[in-house]
């Protein structure tokens, strides 16, 4: 059985086929009504239950209808109308929905929860973010990248500002497809030194934005608070020098792509002229979920790698 809690659980050569099999799909159904299942239906009779401890708008949309073009269907839950809720365990839930459902996808705030969840489920189980990492969103960062005519192997990317979850899964893709990344954070920020160590070389964290974004061919950033985390003011004031602005987007290698996981506050992590400007991906980034996910589940099912 295959769960997708980290991108190490797929590895470099299974994340490449994903990557290309998504592309494929997304070039066939080019055009097509959204909620019309793919030529193959490939999940068809499959169910995927989904569980939100916090909230979601790309995640949730997009895997719903992930399963849907793959031809299966979804059951949306929040975790808090749930009796997950009020104290049934996390063991618990995942016997009891494993008898019901196909898959669960997981949105929750400690990475416990979902290795909790992983080891008491009889069906892939898949994270669909945790205060410690976000596999799914860095499957269509890469996506977006390989459609924008950028390889892999020895691109530099560059990350401004927290060192955070979703930051913690593009490292993890940089030893694993083999690509760099330089993050800039300021002190008191910055990722946790393992995820650095077992990037094998693949990443580091510097101190100065400028030192981040020269020669990169693409320029990160995410909101400076994320879910869960208080609104800090001195952290606010922290991460202001690490703001993706037009200066620095020019620091950059010429025409690099700017990405963003959104949802994201213009004036904070980045300036509404690089967010809403040409080197911006962000909505085909976001649209990629849903395409990165159909490879996903596929992967999950056995049907690829
Ligand atoms: N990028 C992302 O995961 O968005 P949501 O929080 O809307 O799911
Ligand atoms: N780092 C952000 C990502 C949101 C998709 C958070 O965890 O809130």
């Amino acid at each position: 059985m295959r769960h997708f809690l980290s991108l190490s659980d797929a590895g470099g050569d299974a994340i490449a086929a994903m990557l290309a099999d998504a592309l494929e799909r997304k070039q066939a159904r080019a055009g097509w009504p959204k909620g019309r299942a793919d030529a193959d239906a490939p999940l068809a009779g499959r169910v995927l239950a989904m569980i939100f401890e916090k909230n979601s708008t790309r995640t949730r949309v997009s895997f719903d209808m992930a399963i849907r073009q793959l031809g299966g269907q979804s059951i949306v839950m929040e975790a808090g109308q749930m009796q997950l809720g009020r104290g049934e365990t996390v063991a618990d839930t995942a016997r009891v929905l494993s008898g019901y459902v196909d898959a669960i996808m997981i949105r929750t705030d400690d990475h416990a929860k979902l290795d909790e969840m992983a080891a008491h489920a009889s069906v892939p189980v898949i994270n669909g973010l945790t205060d410690e990492s976000h596999p799914c969103q860095i499957m269509a960062d890469l996506l977006t990248i390989v459609e924008s005519g950028r390889q892999l192997p020895g691109l530099k990317v560059a990350w401004l500002g927290d060192g955070n979850n979703v930051l913690a899964s593009i490292v993890e893709a940089a030893a694993l497809l083999h690509f760099d990344v330089v993050a800039a954070c300021p002190q008191g920020f910055q990722p946790g030194e393992e995820a650095i160590v077992r990037a094998s070389g693949r990443a580091r964290v510097v101190a100065d934005p400028r030192e981040a974004v020269a020669d990169a061919d693409v320029v990160v950033t995410d909101t400076w608070i994320s879910m869960g985390q208080a609104q800090a003011e001195t952290k606010l004031r922290a991460m202001m020098p690490y703001q993706v602005d037009a200066a620095l987007m020019a620091a950059a290698k010429p025409g690099a792509a700017f990405l963003h996981c959104l949802p994201a506050h213009r004036g904070e992590e980045v300036t509404p002229e690089v967010i809403d400007g040409p080197q911006s991906l962000i909505w085909q980034e976001a649209e990629n979920r849903l395409h990165a996910q159909k490879s996903v589940l596929r992967w999950c099912f056995g049907q690829i790698g």
